[in-house]
């Protein structure tokens, strides 16, 4: 394997506190909310998927650390293995080897209750064909994930809301999916994903499925959540359209991180979030 690293300006910015002992956590304040924001650390990851006799290895030893804040682009040939590596960060899979930290926790040894509140609570997810309920309004759609929040039906209703207008759709709140146009739908897609204040914005090709003025929107909006302190992780095949945003692309080929490149923003990310307690 060939991992071919192009330090840019920034690359030789202190790393954060900790980052070695995966204990690295920064604060990001977003409205009234304090989110403590840790490191994700991958070491040695595989994933095996069984056919028949065969075996397909989707990844292959990845080892990956992304620290609090950070705005990562991965890119890659078509079935190098890049929806692998995100479904394993999401929560929806599993690895076959290698660990998965979030701060202190490893994904790859948790409980399927543990699992599903991470899918719940750390990450929110954004897909290219976006996932919606065709049967729910898109307040409704938004609404959904905070059903075993604790909120009470009112709070869910007016967080939902605020969710929508604040991704430009408070004229939209009643339409079904296909009522709404694709950059529509997706930017619902996008307020469901953080129905849950998720530190994590996992993206799979979120621009994938949208004309060019449609998905210089949608990345705009990844933008501003990402300055306003996420750590966004980005599946994409348009570097061109990401690379003003993105800290970092990293370039996968057949399972492997073939390629890292930094992109001229400080290391962590951009988003001039201090770095807080361990
Ligand atoms: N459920 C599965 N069973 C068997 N093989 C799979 C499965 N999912 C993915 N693969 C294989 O694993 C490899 C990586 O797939 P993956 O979907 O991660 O690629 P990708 O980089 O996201 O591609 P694309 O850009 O086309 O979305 C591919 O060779 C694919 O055929
Ligand atoms: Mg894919």
């Amino acid at each position: 394997m060939q991992v071919r690293s192009v330090p840019l300006a920034g690359s030789a910015a202190k790393r954060p506190q900790g980052s070695d002992t995966g204990l690295c956590a920064r604060r990001a304040e977003i409205g009234h909310n304090t989110r403590v924001m840790e490191s994700l650390r991958v070491e040695n990851l595989t994933k095996d998927y069984p056919m028949g006799e065969r075996v397909v290895r989707a990844l292959d030893g990845i080892s990956l650390e992304v620290v609090p804040g950070e705005f990562l682009g991965v890119v890659g040939r078509s079935g190098s293995g890049k929806s692998t590596l995100l479904n394993l960060l999401a929560g929806l899979d599993r690895p076959s080897s290698g660990s998965l930290w979030v701060g202190e926790r490893d994904l790859a040894r948790m409980s399927p209750e543990q699992l599903a509140h991470h899918r719940q609570h750390t990450v929110g997810i954004v897909f290219q064909f976006f996932h919606l309920i065709p049967t729910l309004t898109a307040l409704q759609n938004v609404e959904l994930p905070m059903a075993f929040s604790g909120l009470g039906p009112g709070k869910r209703v007016e967080k939902a809301r605020s969710l929508l207008e604040n991704v430009g759709l408070s004229q939209r709140l009643d339409h079904v999916p296909s009522q709404l146009s694709g950059g529509e739908q997706q930017r619902v897609s996008i307020a469901r994903s953080l129905a849950n204040d998720p530190q994590f914005l996992l993206a799979d090709e979120p621009t994938g499925n949208l004309d060019s003025a449609t998905a210089g929107e949608i990345q705009e909006i990844f933008k501003r959540l990402h300055l306003e302190g996420r750590t966004v992780i980005c599946v994409t095949h348009e570097q061109d359209l990401w690379k003003e945003s993105l800290d970092r692309v990293i370039e996968l080929r057949d399972g492997r991180l073939f390629r890292e490149e930094r992109l001229g923003r400080s290391e962590g990310g951009g988003n001039g979030i201090p770095d807080g307690e361990d």
